[in-house]
């Protein structure tokens, strides 16, 4: 299975963000949403055995499967409104136990350290940032779980919690891209290893 991390540092943990503003009011939820298509969809068809995660703010965590997902288009509309009626869960999750929204997608109160210590110790974390190892240099393991940033870079704290994960830093090239460029990327690369 190949799994995301996306460590929002601004989106609205709150469902009350307007589906016209996903920028502004919904404090740049449209980069979530690119990289929940970017991760979960292909040209008219959903990539199976994927998984993304959303930390939002470093409180609350959506997780998102694409083998079980109903009613995800590749419109940020679309995906903000899953989004947003998860949002609208959050009230009723206590602890770090999960609670179901619509169909492939949950919600929780984790942070970053409680989000990796949940995952399955037989992946390996893979952060992407601009000053990792080359990734073309670099053979992905069968299990990743890929850790990237919003359009803020990882803050120092974050930067210490995944150096105590992960076993590698991935760069994917000398330009910095959007999140969900670099999602593509990724996707790419494990499809032509795994050709
Ligand atoms: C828009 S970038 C983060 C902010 C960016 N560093 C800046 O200065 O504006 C979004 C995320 O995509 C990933 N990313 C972007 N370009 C990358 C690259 N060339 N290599 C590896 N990861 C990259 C990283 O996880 C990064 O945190």
């Amino acid at each position: 299975m190949r799994q995301f991390i996306v460590v929002s540092h601004t989106a609205k943990i709150t469902p009350d963000f307007s589906l016209n503003d996903l920028p502004g009011d919904g404090g740049r939820m449209d980069i979530l949403c690119r990289c929940v298509g970017a991760s979960l969809l292909t040209s008219h068809a959903i990539r199976p055995n994927v998984r993304i995660y959303l930390l939002l703010q470093d409180q609350i965590t959506i997780r998102i499967e694409s083998s079980k997902t109903r009613y995800l288009h590749p419109d940020e509309r679309c995906i903000a409104a899953l989004i947003k009626k998860a949002l609208e869960k959050a009230a009723d999750a206590v602890g770090q136990i999960e609670i179901k929204s619509t169909p492939g997608i949950y919600i929780s109160k984790r942070n970053l350290r409680s989000l990796l210590t949940s995952i399955d110790p037989g992946a390996t974390f893979i952060y992407l940032n601009e000053d990792g190892f080359p990734s073309q240099k670099f053979t992905f393991p069968s299990e990743p779980v890929f850790i990237l940033s919003d359009h803020h870079n990882f803050s120092s704290s974050e930067l210490d919690i995944l150096k105590e994960y992960a076993q590698t830093a991935i760069n994917l090239g000398p330009v910095s891209l959007h999140a969900d460029q670099a999602i593509t990327i990724v996707h790419n690369l494990l499809d032509v290893q795994n050709a």
